[in-house]
């Protein structure tokens, strides 16, 4: 049994620190199990002679106040109290000890591979040494380790390298200082014998910046991507936001065990190596997209998270939400804007609706929490976007970087809120009203607007009635409206965008570009001078976050997805209609599917004016998540039953074309990572997968993977194998295995196509593949490839005997012994607990409450199951 509660931390109890240390001088002396850490520190009193460090798993060996040792303190909870500590500024000196290989929960100082490197985001500094390890402390930070020298030639920290040399005993030392103060969350220390590239960056002021990419030896060749995304993220950030580098280093580290995407340290990067390598041979396009996305945040945070950062970890989202934002723009002023718009958007949908309409429910800025590593969200994330895409879509590009030079003007070094933000915002652009807006910052839950229109023929009118509202969230049973954009144009019948006059409005400036704002409960809009029934489009470019359901007939939806002049739109009308489609055939077996719809589908397929990857991802039918989103409980056989069904219908009626569209595609082109290279292969990518399910072309799919010369079709046509049982899908497996089994990114992709398949002999297979000497627990790529894969396979785990959820279970067990955010993750796989069937349910609440119930389990996986159940 669970013996005590662990302890819930809120918003409302926000009190700032006692004691500000202003320097600390750090000194390590690197061994695998007993690394010595001495420290520093500089300390100005602010409120009382009481400090309060943190400190988690650390030995401590001394303390010292002005030199002299010091015996007033005592160690509980994870706090180490100093009591009658001098009124005016003393030296505080600590001495501890830590096991840097024990630390498989890879959090604080740890040991990838050989190398050692950290993280301490958001509370990790404390398990390194005793420190006020919160956002709110800034320190200028001075590093010296100590390591021997054969093992671990590169010794790095943040900022830039004072002094080096050799010491005895084959030792050697490097100091290294941050002129920048920063909060603990940013400090890094790597060591190592690694593998370095170089190039370097002049500013627009002139300064040329030192670039390093640090990788495992023989690996160089895989890191040039990364750089060229790291020249064009500080290029683009001086472009469009007028902001420039800052220190005359930066490094990026990448390391294969990492808890997440990529860390922001100050100068010095520590990166998931899924994010750094690649090459044509061993990396997806999308992988090669998510470097220049990912390499491009970190780069972002320089600005937005470390310059300015947060003040408590609540206000997460004001430096995730806006970076995130970010690195939405970067890639889509990098790459196709409507395609990376498009995407971002299924991504928000697929992962963060979900998030938000079940147990782990929560607003951009929480209100508690018991384990901040659960609030890396997709909410603080990509609903933290959202937000920040609708101040700029109110405000428009300048107003918004209006807002942004007020920001870093008046917060530039500071520890703010996201209230401070709103505040900028706002005075840079004549003291713009806010205050309902800020309500996207406190409620939960996806917003829903039911929308009814009418159009009088003799008064020449078009009425539109919003009605918005938002579902209950756990601990919020009631809402507020929300302050909302929305972008609308009236399409004529040739397709063209009406003028828009508001006959019942008098704010017609935003007008001009389709802007509506939506705040009361219910708002009508009264459109003058339309001289036929329009066409809506409604919520254009998606600039409201939220789920909309319409009036809008079949053939408004084949008009829009032909001929609106938003390119978002044009997508969402065809999986409005698919949609449709698919939630009838779920009613009734015998459901013929619209001829419309699939004549709408085939001018897509056939227009000849849109670019290969936005008719790739036009043609795409919703995710089985879509289609679940409004079924109570939902059978995730029969959807993916349904989704095939149609989906093959679909390919067999247009199999002359796709065969044209796909033998256009696969004369031999040079590699490029353009888009329009990667479009072209995701269409052809696409094409294969629908041939393939057509009788004559069974063979289809071996025949492109044995001539694949790149990873984007080798993993193209091996998951279409996998997934329809193809001939050859044996040995494609077997081949790929034998050629990539030494490298465990392109071994991630293997273990994971084969755990994501529906077949029921997935199940096995992932037993097997557990056994497999590229396998590793102590890896979270790893486990996420192999075990979160299959608990995100819909059909698998919520398979009728209860066998998956219980295995799931089993992992969450497993994992959180090595690694409680990796376990964590897992956890989210039980999200659908309320939505599930009465007997799967029983089944998952025995598993899930022995969990909770558990002593053994950790906070993290406690906080997520227990919500899950109370749901
Ligand atoms: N701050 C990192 C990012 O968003 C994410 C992260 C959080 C990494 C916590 C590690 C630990 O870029
Ligand atoms: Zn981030």
């Amino acid at each position: 049994m669970k013996t005590e509660t662990p302890v819930v931390k809120y918003l409302a109890d926000y009190k700032a620190p006692t004691h500000k240390i202003e320097t600390v001088d750090l000194e390590f002396h690197l061994d695998d199990t007993q690394t010595q850490v001495f420290s520093k520190m500089k300390i100005t009193p602010v409120n009382g002679n009481t400090l309060e460090l943190n400190g988690e798993e650390l030995k401590l060996k001394s303390v010292k106040v002005n030199g002299e040792e010091f015996s007033n303190y005592k160690e509980e909870n994870e706090i180490l109290t100093l009591t009658g500590l001098p009124s005016e500024a003393f030296t505080l000196e600590i001495h501890n000890e830590i096991n840097p290989k024990a630390n498989t929960a890879l959090d604080g100082l740890y040991k990838s591979g050989g190398m050692f490197c950290s993280q301490n985001e958001p509370e990790g500094f404390r398990r390194i040494t005793y420190f006020i390890d919160r956002p709110d402390n800034l320190s200028v930070f001075t590093t010296k380790i100590i390591a021997d020298k054969k093992d671990y030639p590169f010794l790095l920290s943040n900022g830039n390298l004072i002094e080096s040399g050799d010491l005895e005993d084959g030792k050697h030392f490097a100091v290294w200082n941050d002129p920048f103060a920063k909060p603990a969350y940013l400090y890094a220390l790597v060591a190592g014998d690694l593998a370095v590239i170089e190039d370097t960056f002049k500013t627009k002021s002139g300064r040329d910046v030192k670039l390093q990419v640090f990788v495992d030896k023989g690996n160089e060749e895989k890191s040039h991507h990364a750089m060229e995304s790291l020249k064009k993220s500080m290029k683009w950030d001086e472009e469009r936001f007028r902001l420039e580098y800052d220190l005359d280093i930066y490094m990026i580290v990448a390391v294969d065990s990492f808890n997440m995407g990529a860390m922001e340290n100050k100068g010095l990067n520590i990166f998931n190596s899924a994010y750094v390598l690649a090459s044509k041979e061993t990396a997806e396009d999308r992988n090669f997209f998510g470097i220049e996305s990912v390499v491009g945040h970190e780069y972002f945070h320089n600005w937005t998270g470390n310059r300015v950062t947060c003040r408590d970890w609540f206000q997460l989202t004001l430096k995730e939400g806006l970076t995130v934002f970010r690195d939405q723009e970067f890639s889509a002023d990098l790459n196709s804007r409507s395609v990376c718009r498009i995407n971002d958007v299924r991504n928000l949908k697929a992962a963060q609706f979900p998030e938000d309409a079940g147990p782990q429910s929560h607003p951009i800025q929480p209100k508690s929490y018991i384990e901040m590593n659960n609030f890396y969200t997709m909410t603080i994330y990509e609903k933290g976007a959202e937000v920040i895409r609708m101040y700029h879509t109110l405000l428009g590009e300048e107003g918004f970087q209006r807002g942004m030079d007020k920001y870093f003007e008046l917060y530039d070094g500071q520890a703010v809120t996201t209230a401070d933000f709103t505040h900028a915002m706002s005075v840079a652009n004549d003291n713009y009203d806010f205050s309902q807006f800020r309500r996207w910052y406190d409620q939960a839950g996806t917003p829903v607007l039911d929308i009814t229109t009418k159009y009088d023929e003799a008064a020449k009118e078009f009425t539109l009635t919003v009605n918005q509202s938002t579902p209950a969230t756990p601990g919020q049973p009631t809402k507020e409206p929300f302050h909302m954009p929305f972008l609308l144009g009236l399409l004529d019948s040739a397709g063209n965008d009406m003028t828009l006059a508001l006959k019942n409005r008098d704010d017609q400036n935003d007008l001009d570009r389709g802007l509506l704002h939506i705040k009361a409960d219910t708002e009508t809009f009264v459109f003058a001078n339309v001289n036929e029934r329009p066409v809506a489009s409604l919520n254009r470019n998606f600039s409201a976050p939220v789920v909309l359901r319409s009036d809008l007939t079949d053939e408004d939806f084949v008009f829009l997805m032909a001929n609106d002049n938003d390119d978002f739109n044009r997508y969402e009308a065809g999986q409005a209609l698919a949609l449709k489609n698919i939630h009838a055939m779920l009613k009734d077996e015998n459901h013929q599917v619209d001829e419309l719809f699939i004549k709408a589908w085939g001018s897509i397929l056939n227009d000849n004016n849109i670019d290969e990857e936005f008719k790739a991802v036009c043609l795409s039918l919703p995710s089985m998540i879509d289609v679940a989103a409004t079924i109570d409980i939902p059978n995730y056989r029969a959807i993916h039953e349904a989704k095939d069904k149609l989906f093959k219908l679909l390919a067999n009626t247009y199999k002359l074309e796709l065969a044209s569209i796909y033998n256009d595609l696969s004369t031999e082109r040079p590699f490029k990572v353009d888009a329009k290279a990667m479009g072209e292969r995701k269409l052809r990518g696409f094409a294969l997968a629908c041939l393939s399910t057509v009788e004559e072309h069974k063979e289809l799919a071996r025949e492109c993977f044995k001539y694949a010369t790149n990873m984007t079709d080798m993993m193209n046509s091996l998951s279409v194998m996998v997934n329809e049982n193809l001939p050859g899908c044996q040995e494609s497996l077997k081949e790929f295995y034998d050629k990539f089994k030494d490298q465990t990114l392109v071994m991630q992709k293997w273990l994971s196509v084969q755990a994501s398949s529906c077949d029921d002999t997935t199940f096995d297979k992932v037993q097997e593949l557990m056994k497999d000497e590229v396998f590793d627990m102590n890896v979270p790529n790893l486990v996420s490839a192999l075990i979160g894969s299959f608990a995100r396979n819909k059909v698998q785990f919520n398979h009728e005997s209860g066998r998956g959820m219980k295995f799931i279970a089993e992992m969450i067990r497993k994992v959180d012994a090595i690694n409680p955010q990796s376990a964590s993750r897992l956890a989210g796989a039980f999200n659908d607990y309320r939505k599930m069937p009465a007997d799967l349910k029983e089944i998952a609440k025995a598993e899930l409450t022995a969990i909770v119930e558990s002593d053994k389990t950790s906070k993290n996986v406690y906080e997520k199951l227990s919500k899950t159940l109370n749901s």
